[in-house]
């Protein structure tokens, strides 16, 4: 009795032990695979992508930290074509997003918002459309935000000017509208950052919040 006591409370123990790691490692994993089926890779760049693996942390253009934790995604220039998938928007420790010069279409999911520990967003050179997620304002650590490019529309959510950290803008070369915020970081980007976009109307005025009532999508 005592025997059968202790094994089941050992085999407990090791449940416990094992389990949080496990799914943990599986979580991040899935959601980069969930991209690799989003997407058609003519190059094979995702090729060791493998979902039976513990983690992701050997696969191609992920980078790790010591807890097994995706830190980087490394994907620019990779001729990926197809969408971006919300479930990136789970890996907590992610600081690069690097999936510029692709040929990717489709939304910003507004789940990319859940990126708490983002630095670095570079989507810039794809061929995306929507609007900028007012989600993003949600990115407190990121400095470079770069969606330049694209075929965005809609206007540029003022939220954005909470990103207290942010040191590079550049929303340049797509289909945005109405103003421009002026405050926050906003402060400090020129007019290079926001350039042909012809249906962008120039900065808000400072002091005055200018309510648009053009259509604006
Ligand atoms: C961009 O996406 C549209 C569909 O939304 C497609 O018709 C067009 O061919 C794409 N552009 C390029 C360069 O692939």
């Amino acid at each position: 009795m005592a025997f059968r006591i202790l094994f089941h409370l050992s085999l407990l123990l090791l449940h416990l032990l094992l389990a949080p790691r496990g799914i943990n490692a599986n979580f991040e994993g899935d959601a980069l695979y969930a991209l690799r089926r989003a997407v058609k890779d003519p190059d094979n760049v995702l090729q060791s992508w493998d979902p039976t693996l513990v983690d992701p942390c050997t696969w191609f253009h992920v980078t790790c930290d010591g807890d097994n934790r995706v830190t980087r995604l490394d994907l620019g220039n990779a001729k990926l074509s197809g969408n971006l998938v919300p479930e990136l928007g789970r890996l907590a420790r992610l600081q690069y997003l690097e999936l510029y010069m692709n040929n990717l279409g489709g939304a910003i999911p507004a789940e990319l918002g859940g990126l708490k520990s983002l630095i670095s967003l570079d989507l810039y050179h794809n061929n995306l459309t929507g609007p900028i997620p007012a989600s993003l304002s949600d990115l407190s650590a990121l400095r470079f935000l770069r969606l330049n490019g694209n075929r965005l529309t809609g206007r540029i959510p003022r939220q954005l000017t909470k990103l207290g950290n942010l040191k590079i803008l550049d929303v340049s070369n797509n289909d945005l509208c109405g103003t421009i915020p002026s405050t926050g970081p906003f402060s400090k980007f020129g007019e290079e950052s926001f350039a042909n976009n012809p249906r962008l109307e120039g900065p808000e005025l400072v002091g005055f919040v200018r309510y648009d009532v053009g259509s604006c999508n």
